[in-house]
């Protein structure tokens, strides 16, 4: 019986010092393009510019980014007179937008 508890244990310390090697943490302030940006996206812009909007189309990765590379995903919703301010028809807090502006200064992953 002692042996039987030995060897369970023996194996739970073995699996624990594989796991601790091979979990890497992650960094919880990283955002996500997949897990933070496409839901706000979903939820505050697709409505309007989806495939075929007569302005931009914001419906996958390479889009999106092509809006930040011309600043105009910034300047949408920083309130820059330059550009018309996102999204149209309701107003964005703060904390959806400071999400958007940590994703583009930290390089815009399509991650
Ligand atoms: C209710 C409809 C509507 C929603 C919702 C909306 N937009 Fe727009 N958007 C428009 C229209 C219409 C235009 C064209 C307006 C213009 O050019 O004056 C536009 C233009 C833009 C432009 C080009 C602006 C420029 O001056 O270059 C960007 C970028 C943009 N939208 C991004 C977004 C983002 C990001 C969201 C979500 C946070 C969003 N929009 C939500 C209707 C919408």
């Amino acid at each position: 019986m002692k042996k039987k508890y030995i060897a369970v244990l023996g194996c739970f310390v073995a699996l624990l010092s594989c796991e601790k090697g091979s979990i890497k943490p992650i960094d919880p302030t990283v955002v996500s393009y997949h897990k933070d940006i496409e839901p706000i996206i979903e939820a505050h812009c697709i409505q309007c510019h989806s495939i075929g909007s007569s302005s931009v189309e914001l419906y996958d990765y390479e889009h999106i980014a092509e809006i930040v590379e011309t600043g105009q995903l910034a300047g949408c919703l920083l309130g820059d007179t330059n550009f018309a301010q996102m999204p149209m028809d309701h107003v964005l807090d703060d904390s959806t937008k400071n999400v958007v502006y940590l994703w583009i200064n930290q390089g815009f992953q399509d991650n």
